[in-house]
């Protein structure tokens, strides 16, 4: 039986844990509850106690004064921690690593996967410390349940509800169920932008952040992967357990990948890789001149597509970001660069693409078979790619 640790802080949200609890011991998890004190002013600790049929804690001094063994008990036994729902002040402690209460001294202590859903008033949920708080937590590797759209008990209409209790639980299920279904698979994951350099201070690149190929690796360590990231210049943190071979240019990356390719099983390219570079790269600062200034450019090798020439019984997947013709030159790369799969970007469209936390992608098989995948996390889009990864490794050898 999977163990589900359930944290509960204090918003007018917190009443809809008591659905969560409720919704997850029907779908037979072992639910234990942990509530910070503001908590405790929504909803009653009797009422999770009764419908998880375990003893909730609250108080970390409380008898049976073990506190310090007993915040590390549960985050030792837990399958998963779900936190829902999040408020605005949880999420800051939790993203300074401050553990004054249960629930973040357990996340603090686990090394379990942390699901957290946000709830409060759309602009507390937009200010910029709250925004950078949980661009920080899924850099640390946390899952965020985006919090739905519609009126809030405040009044306003905004952004900021929990997310829907069935959304809630599906996610859980999700990530409970698909754990270890990479486990023994040696998978590469490329990411971010690469940079050529004209001089010194001075390159061609483009606004990848990072943030899908991080997704990638994170969601790939989370069902059992041994991940090696090869990362172009980023801000992004690298996701703990994963081995991270940072690069600058085209010529770079390619070396780091070619190295660790033999032992791969499935290699995941979503870098926004330069195609270009300059045919000189000046050794001092260029002045400025006349009014043009002419810059040669040469090819750079394109990685995939010699990958796609030694690729044998590996598992190849590749990113197309477009702005035209979506599908058509999404299929044509495929057969160009022989892969297994391809994950279309229309990356004109907002909410898609580089920078954002969310993309829209279409998955493409070789045989031509088209999942569309809607507005998701860059978390969510990655475990549905990995989940077409797997479904083709299951016919490969092992
Ligand atoms: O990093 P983020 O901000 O999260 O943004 C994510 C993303 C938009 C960068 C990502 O989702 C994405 O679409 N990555 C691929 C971008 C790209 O370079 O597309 P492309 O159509 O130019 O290249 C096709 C494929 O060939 C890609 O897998 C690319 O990694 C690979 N390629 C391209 C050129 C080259 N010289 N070598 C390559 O290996």
């Amino acid at each position: 039986m999977k163990r589900v640790i359930v944290g509960i802080t204090g918003g007018i949200a917190s009443y809809k844990a008591a659905e969560v609890v409720r919704g997850l011991c029907t779908k037979g998890i072992e639910v234990h509850v942990l509530m910070t004190e503001a908590a405790t002013r929504f909803i009653t600790p009797l009422t999770l106690q009764t419908l998880s049929g375990n003893p909730v804690v609250v108080d970390m001094f409380a008898e049976p004064r073990l506190w310090n063994v007993q915040h590390v008990a549960y985050a030792k036994k837990a399958d998963l921690i779900l936190v829902a729902p999040a408020t605005a002040s949880f999420i800051g402690r939790l993203t300074a690593g401050i553990a004054d209460d249960m629930v973040s001294a357990t996340i603090l202590a686990t090394t379990a996967p942390v699901v957290i859903a946000p709830a409060m008033n759309s602009q507390m949920y937009r200010h910029p410390a709250v925004q950078a708080n949980l661009n920080r937590l899924r850099e640390m590797g946390y899952q965020l349940i985006a919090p739905g759209v519609g009126e809030l008990a405040c009044g306003d209409r905004g952004e900021g509800r929990l997310a829907e209790v069935s959304q809630i639980i599906d996610q859980v299920l999700g990530h409970l169920l698909r754990k270890a279904d990479l486990a023994g698979k040696n998978l590469l994951v490329t990411a971010g932008p690469t940079r050529e350099y004209i001089d010194p201070v001075r390159f061609i690149s483009n606004p990848a952040s990072g943030k899908m190929g991080y997704a990638l690796a994170a969601a790939a360590r989370d069902r059992g992967a041994e991940v090696v990231l090869v990362s172009g210049p980023t801000a992004q943190l690298p996701p703990p357990g994963v081995k991270v071979s940072r690069v600058t240019t085209t010529a770079e990356m390619l070396a780091a990948v070619l190295e660790h390719f033999p032992a791969m099983d499935v290699v995941i390219k979503a870098a926004a890789v330069v195609d270009y570079r300059p045919q000189t790269r000046a050794s001092q600062k260029l002045k400025k001149g006349s009014e043009q200034y002419v810059l040669t450019l040469e090819r750079n090798p394109d990685i995939l597509k010699i990958l796609g020439e030694r690729k044998g019984d590996k598992i190849l997947v590749g990113f197309a970001a477009e702005t035209q013709d979506l599908i058509e030159n999404a299929r044509e790369k495929i057969k160009a660069k022989n892969l297994d799969l391809i994950v279309a970007n229309d990356v004109g469209q907002r909410g898609a693409g580089f920078g954002t936390d969310t993309n829209i992608a279409a998955i493409i098989h070789r045989d031509g078979t088209i999942k569309e995948i809607p507005l998701c996390s860059k978390q969510d889009l990655a475990h549905r790619i990995l989940d077409e990864v797997v479904v083709l490794t299951r016919g490969r050898k092992s």
